[in-house]
């Protein structure tokens, strides 16, 4: 039996590179070309309506706030990205470097990723992780992490397919007696 590769990296496609705002050829599910791109202001009613649509709650005042923090501020390791297909947003990826936290070298972290129910499958999340993988990699940092909930197995699913495994920490939470 031949030996495999070891399973580190991405299995998707190792050296594609994208840049931070690129357009490729449309997948057949998608209206157009999809292109990635700095969100914008105009871009914030479809992301939250998206996120509301995944997460059932609404949260206009949050992506407000996160906006302000994240837009244009690539300079300090912060991205937010959007997805978009005919002009219209489809998706994004939010993430930021973050220097000797829990005692680690920096590293990126990506901490949301959505993609329009009616466009998956189309690999508008792959690029979008490639996208910010790419700025973590500008801004000098060599490894990525994220956060997940054990019962979400549909971005369980998507991270491991992007070579994504196990990390070395553990969460721990209480409950705060008031
Ligand atoms: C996970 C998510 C971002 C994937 O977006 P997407 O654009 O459909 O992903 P891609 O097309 O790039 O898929 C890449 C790979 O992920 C895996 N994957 C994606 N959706 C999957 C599914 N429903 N079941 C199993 N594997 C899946 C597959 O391996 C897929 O590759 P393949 O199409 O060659 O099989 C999207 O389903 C989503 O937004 N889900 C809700 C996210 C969420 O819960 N966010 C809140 C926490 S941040």
């Amino acid at each position: 039996m031949s030996k495999s590769a070891p399973r580190t990296g991405n299995p998707k496609s190792p050296s594609r590179k994208i840049p931070q705002s690129a357009t490729t050829p449309p997948d057949a599910r998608l209206a157009g070309a999809l292109q990635i791109r700095p969100v914008r202001r105009g871009d914030l009613n479809a992301v939250t309506e998206m996120d509301a649509m995944v997460t059932g709650i609404e949260k206009r005042d949050y992506w407000n706030s996160l906006y302000h923090r994240y837009a244009n501020a690539v300079a300090t390791g912060q991205h937010f990205l959007v997805a978009t297909s005919n002009d219209e947003v489809i998706g994004f990826v939010i993430g930021e470097v973050r220097d000797w936290e829990f005692g680690s070298p920096p590293c990126g972290w990506v901490f949301a990723i959505d993609v329009r129910p009616d466009v998956r499958l189309a690999g508008t999340a792959t690029h979008l992780l490639q996208a910010i993988c790419q700025g973590f990699k500008r801004a000098g940092v060599s490894k990525v992490r994220t956060l997940l909930s054990r019962e979400n197995t549909l971005i369980l699913s998507f991270f491991r397919s992007q070579g994504m495994m196990i990390g070395p920490f553990i969460p721990l939470e209480m409950d705060l007696e008031s």
